[in-house]
């Protein structure tokens, strides 16, 4: 089975070195870094471009619509450039949804997914035919959505998310299917779904979805699920007396963050089709997958401060940037954006806030004498970086930049 191109795999590969220092699209990253200060995020947009358009090369023929999750990263001018590509989205929140918008995806390229949806969003959303399906997490969400378009008079399109109660065997903070797990509903909560959406006069189901979990890195989980998928699948197609229109496998592509093998997308939908069968369109729902590696943080040492047995590197980015070293204990490269030519050493890697998990790196060693003013690379922050990020202890919220070509988008 092929596996993704080499440029997906590598943490530092959209960010090459050059005579001055690593760059982005021909632009060495130093002088960005002058430009609009640190922190800041830099996302390669040629990168992502080329990541997606082999994705869908590879896809072609295959009967398989990718909605990109914008949760991973949904800086603006990135959006606008997923949506010229001819993706589909997936969202999480009405905010999600009024970017994707903005952004120029098509109501028939929107799914509305996620555990909250409140009454007042989806009477918009319902009222303008504003998405092409929603994704449901429960039944009184069901029972909303529903009421809603009963009162709208606005037929609605549904897909109901199957909690598999299969392990994802990923960070236990990124697994979603397990039972106990928030998302989704379980079999007979989608059977008696199915009954409520066909008693009802505007509910139309179209499909059932699934998301295991993130940052997956082996096939079998998907294996699980999906032979549980296609038990289901059966029940609720008798029920309704017809067949669905879609199954939406998710997202949860594992990537290289140190020396991970990245999970290939493609073996998954190969495996969803030996499971599902030639004929019923599938979807899959990739965030982490299209845009991490196209993602660095720029950040300049402050301060190297020795003490006791330990070198701490104080940067001006910190948890509230990137809150993933704190929160899954997530491993992300650190190098020096100019190379100096000195021998690697030991450092810890902390930002400011005042937190002992503001770490991003323990005993790391790091080829730089980490001087003041030293500009590093915090890698592979493309998903999971800047969307998470805030104003904890009043730090200003870092920049983003995408950069294109010739072409820089800057969105402050
Ligand atoms: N679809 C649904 C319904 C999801 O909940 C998610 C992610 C995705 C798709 C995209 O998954 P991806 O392909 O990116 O793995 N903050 C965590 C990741 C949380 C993912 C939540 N859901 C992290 O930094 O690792």
């Amino acid at each position: 089975m092929a596996v993704e191109s080499e440029t997906m795999i590598d943490p530092v590969s959209a960010f090459p070195v050059q005579e001055k220092g690593r760059e982005v699209c021909g632009v060495p990253l130093s002088k960005l870094a002058e430009k609009h200060g640190t922190p800041l995020y830099v996302y390669n947009g040629d990168f992502i471009e080329s990541g997606v358009r082999s994705l869908q090369q590879k896809l072609r023929g295959s009967g398989t619509k990718i909605h990109y999750a914008m949760k991973a990263n949904s800086h603006p001018p990135l959006l606008k450039l997923l949506a010229s590509l001819d993706l589909g989205v997936d969202l999480v929140s009405f905010g999600e949804w009024k970017l994707a918008a903005d952004a120029g995806f098509k109501a028939e390229a929107r799914i509305w997914s996620g555990l909250l949806k409140k009454e007042a969003e989806l009477r918009k959303v319902i009222s303008e035919n504003g998405v092409h399906a929603i994704h449901v997490e429960s039944l009184p969400e069901l029972d909303l959505i529903l009421k809603v378009a009963d009162q709208t008079g606005v037929g609605v399109r549904i897909g109901l998310r199957y909690r598999s109660g299969v392990d994802a065997k990923t960070h236990t903070k990124i697994s979603t299917a397990r039972n106990g797990d928030k998302f989704g509903l379980t079999e007979d909560e989608i059977l008696e779904a199915v009954r409520r959406i066909k008693k009802s006069k505007r509910g139309q189901l179209l499909g059932l979805s699934q998301h295991i979990g993130s940052q997956i890195l082996s096939l079998d989980p998907y294996r699980q699920s999906f032979q549980k998928l296609a038990k289901l699948r059966m029940k609720v197609e008798k029920s309704l007396g017809q067949t669905l229109e879609y199954l939406d496998l998710g997202g949860g592509f594992g990537i290289r963050y140190h020396k991970e093998r990245p999970l290939d997308a493609v073996q998954v939908v190969a495996l969803a089709r030996k499971q599902f069968g030639p004929d019923i369109p599938l979807a899959i729902e990739p965030g982490r997958s299209l845009v991490a590696q196209a993602g660095v943080l720029l950040t300049e040492v402050v301060f190297l401060k020795k003490s006791g047995k330990d070198a701490f590197l104080i940067l001006d980015a910190g948890m509230n940037d990137l809150i993933r070293p704190a929160l899954y204990d997530s491993y992300h490269e650190i190098l020096p954006i100019q190379a100096e030519r000195v021998k690697a050493q030991k450092f810890t890697v902390v930002g400011g806030v005042c937190e002992s998990s503001d770490v991003f790196a323990r005993g790391r060693k790091i080829e730089t004498a980490g001087k003041a003013g030293t500009l590093l690379g915090v890698f592979s922050v493309g998903a999971y970086g800047a969307v998470m990020a805030s104003h904890y202890n009043a730090f200003p919220l870092a920049k983003e930049v995408l950069v294109r070509g010739e072409v820089t988008a800057l969105h402050l």
